[in-house]
């Protein structure tokens, strides 16, 4: 009598044996293995889809209005309204987040347009100053920056119009500690900050969305 491990295996139903079996299964695994880990690398080695450094196309919607672009990926969103869609109303002037000159509203929330890509922003609604005033009649709150005289060199404002303007749609009616907390992303390099306060103030209440 043959060895134990030297009988024939018995075949088993539809013509495959045990061992058959196995090898095949053996292999399919290997094959499953190799290509799931060939995709990851792959996609490593590729990462995600780029774009650029030609103009690619970017639409933007500001003041309400839809802007169709063709522009750089690296294209600030301050450059993009300024240079491209001759919006010049938001000022350039640290161009490094630091002074919130270029302070912007997107979905309801401030940002520094001069550190913001215009290509990150498609799909949101932004609002800059060129869109607050409504034909000759000024938003409540350019109208209370005008009354109190809360300007010197005018550069600093545009930014800081946007940024009470945000604040007064969180909290129609914040206190001058409330007010000076919200504004403390902008600098006014002229030191007009009592005034600039006094317009937040003068508006609160007033101003809505
Ligand atoms: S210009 Fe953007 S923060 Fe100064
Ligand atoms: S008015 Fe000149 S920087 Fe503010």
């Amino acid at each position: 009598m043959a060895p134990k491990d030297e009988l024939p295996e018995k075949p088993e139903r539809f013509g495959f044996s045990r061992r058959d079996f196995l090898k095949t299964a053996g292999v399919g695994s290997l094959a499953t293995a190799v290509t799931t880990v060939g995709a990851a690398e792959a996609e490593a080695q590729t990462g995600p889809a780029v774009m650029g450094p030609d103009d690619v196309p970017v639409t933007l919607m500001v003041n309400g209005k839809r802007i169709d672009l063709r522009i750089e990926p690296r294209v600030t969103l301050l450059n993009a309204i300024r240079n491209r869609a001759d919006m010049t109303g938001n000022k350039r002037v640290c161009d490094r987040g630091a002074c919130g000159a270029c302070t912007m509203i997107v979905d309801g929330r401030t940002v520094y347009s001069c550190s913001t890509l215009a290509i990150e922003v498609q799909g949101k609604q932004i609002r800059t100053v060129d869109g607050l005033a409504n034909g000759s009649s000024l938003h409540p709150v350019q109208q209370a920056f005008c009354d109190t005289d809360g300007l010197m060199c005018g550069f600093c404002t545009p930014g800081f119009v946007m940024a009470t303007v945000a604040l007064l749609e969180q909290n129609p009616n914040p206190t001058i500690q409330q007010a000076k907390k919200g504004l403390d992303g902008n600098i006014c390099r002229c030191g007009t900050f009592v005034r600039i306060f006094e317009a937040a103030m003068k508006a609160k209440g007033v101003a809505r969305g």
